[in-house]
C-alpha cells in the first residue's frame, strides 16, 4: 500500500504564495471597492461607533425596557377622541407630558421613543421634552419611518417608507438630542399563508439600509420586523416559523450592509397563535419566542425589546416574565419596548382631565414596574390591570402613521 503523503503544517504554510497582499474588497470583483481591513468595516470608519455601543448597553440594561409613545398625530388623535380628547397639539403635549413626567420612571425604562412633534416639544414650563427625559435618566428616541404603503402585486402587503432624506433628518434628530431611531417594518400572516418572499426581502432590506444610515448619523437603530398578530386560526408554529424566516433574512441583510450588531436593538413581536385559534399559555408563548431568538439573532444583539403588539397589559407581563423562565441564561436582554400595554389604563384613567393625572401618573409606574420585574423574573403580582383583553384597537392609521 502507498504511503499517503501527509503534508506537515509548516509545509503547506510554505506553499502558501507569500506574502499575501493586504485584502481590499475592490479585489474581487463586484463588491464595494472600500478597503476593509482586518474585519472591522464601517465599525473602524464611524466616529460614532463607541458611541453606538455604549447608548444600545444602557438602553438594554437589565431591569428595564422602552417606553413606546411614537404615534403620528393621527394616531394619537384616535387614542385621545377614544377618551373624549380634542386632538390639538396642546392636548398631545400634555398626554406626553403625563407620561415623561411620572416621578421615578427611569427606574424601570431606560428609553422612550417619540414622534417628530414631540421631539421638538416643550412641557409646559418650557423645558424641552428630550430634557425632561434626560432628567429620569431615560434615552430620548425618534421614529424615523414615514409609514407603509401596499406593495403592488401583492395580498395587502407593505413596505415602509422614509429612506429619503434619512440621513439628514437623522442628523437634526440627533442634534436635538435624540440618540436612539425606530423603523417599524411589518409582515403579515393570513390564513395559511406566510409573508411572500418579495415582502420578506423588501422590508429586510429596508430596515438594514435604515439601520446603516442611522448608526453613520449616530442613533442607535431599533430593528422592528413585526410579525403581526392578525385574524385567523394559524398555529403558535406557524408564527414561529415564519418569524424565523423574516429575523433570518433580516440580520443577513445588516450584515450585508456593515451594520454593527453591538450598536442595534431588536424589537420583534413575541411568537403568538392567530386570533381566532386558541390563545398559547405564557410557558408555550416563552417556548417559541425564545426557540425563535436564539435560531436567528447573534450574542452581538444587547437588547432584544419586544413589542406588545395586542397582548393585554396583563398577558404582555406574563409572556415576558416566561420568556425570563424559559431562557435564564440569554445572551441579550429580553425586555420589553411597549406601546399599549403601558398606555392602554394611563389614558383612560387620565381621560384629559387634570384631578385625574396623578392616579394616571401611578397607573404607568405601576406597568412600568411590572413589566420591570419581569424583565428581571421576578414579577409576583398581582398585576396592576388584571384580566383586561387584547387591546386591538386600531392604532396605526393612514400611510403616516404608527
Ligand atoms: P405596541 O406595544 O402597542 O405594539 O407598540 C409598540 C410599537 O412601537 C410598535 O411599533
Amino acid at each position: 500500500m502507498q504511503a499517503t503523503s501527509v503534508r506537515s503544517f509548516s509545509q503547506s504554510v510554505a506553499a502558501a504564495p507569500q506574502p499575501r497582499k493586504p485584502f481590499t474588497a475592490a479585489a474581487a470583483p463586484g463588491r464595494r471597492s472600500v478597503a476593509v481591513s482586518a474585519g472591522l468595516s464601517t465599525q473602524k470608519d464611524n466616529p460614532f461607533a463607541e458611541e453606538l455601543k455604549a447608548t444600545a448597553k444602557y438602553i438594554a440594561q437589565r431591569g428595564r425596557g422602552i417606553l413606546a409613545s411614537d404615534e403620528s398625530n393621527a394616531t394619537t388623535g384616535k387614542r385621545l377622541e377614544s377618551v373624549g380628547v380634542e386632538n390639538t397639539e396642546d392636548n398631545r403635549r400634555d398626554w406626553r407630558q403625563l407620561l415623561y413626567t411620572a416621578p421615578g420612571l427611569g427606574q424601570y425604562i431606560s428609553g422612550a421613543i417619540m414622534f417628530e412633534e414631540t421631539l421638538y416639544q416643550k412641557a409646559r414650563d418650557g423645558t424641552q421634552f428630550v430634557d425632561v427625559l434626560k432628567g429620569q435618566g431615560i434615552v430620548p428616541g425618534i421614529k424615523v419611518d414615514t409609514g407603509l404603503q401596499v406593495l403592488p402585486g401583492t395580498d395587502g402587503e407593505t413596505a415602509t417608507q422614509g429612506l429619503d432624506n434619512l440621513g439628514a433628518r437623522c442628523e437634526a434628530y440627533y442634534k436635538q438630542g435624540a440618540r436612539f431611531a425606530k423603523w417599524r417594518a411589518v409582515l403579515k400572516i393570513s390564513e395559511g399563508a406566510g409573508p411572500s418572499s418579495q415582502a420578506i426581502l423588501e422590508n429586510a432590506h429596508g430596515l438594514a439600509r435604515y439601520a446603516q444610515i442611522a448608526q453613520a448619523n449616530g442613533l442607535v437603530p431599533i430593528v422592528e420586523p413585526e410579525v403581526t398578530l392578525g385574524p385567523g386560526s394559524y398555529s403558535i408554529e406557524e408564527t414561529a416559523y415564519w418569524s424565523e424566516r423574516v429575523y433570518s433574512c433580516v440580520m443577513r441583510m445588516l450584515n450585508e450592509y456593515d451594520v454593527m450588531l453591538e450598536g442595534i436593538l431588536l424589537k420583534p413581536n413575541m411568537c403568538l397563535p392567530g386570533l381566532d385559534a386558541p390563545p398559547a399559555s405564557p410557558a408555550e408563548v416563552a417556548k417559541y419566542t425564545v426557540r425563535t431568538m436564539l435560531r436567528t439573532i447573534p450574542a452581538a444583539v444587547p437588547g432584544i425589546h419586544f413589542l406588545s403588539g395586542g397582548m393585554s397589559e396583563e398577558e404582555s407581563t406574563l409572556n415576558l416574565q416566561a420568556l425570563q423562565e424559559a431562557c435564564p441564561n440569554a445572551p441579550w436582554s429580553l425586555t420589553f419596548s411597549y406601546g399599549r400595554a403601558l398606555q392602554s389604563s394611563t389614558l383612560k384613567t387620565w381621560a384629559g382631565r387634570e384631578e385625574n393625572w396623578d392616579k394616571a401618573q401611578q397607573i404607568l409606574l405601576a406597568l412600568a414596574k411590572a413589566n420591570s420585574e419581569a424583565q428581571l423574573g421576578q414579577f409576583k403580582g398581582p398585576h396592576p390591570v388584571p384580566g383586561g383583553g387584547r387591546i386591538l384597537q386600531a392604532l396605526r392609521t393612514g400611510g403616516a402613521g404608527k
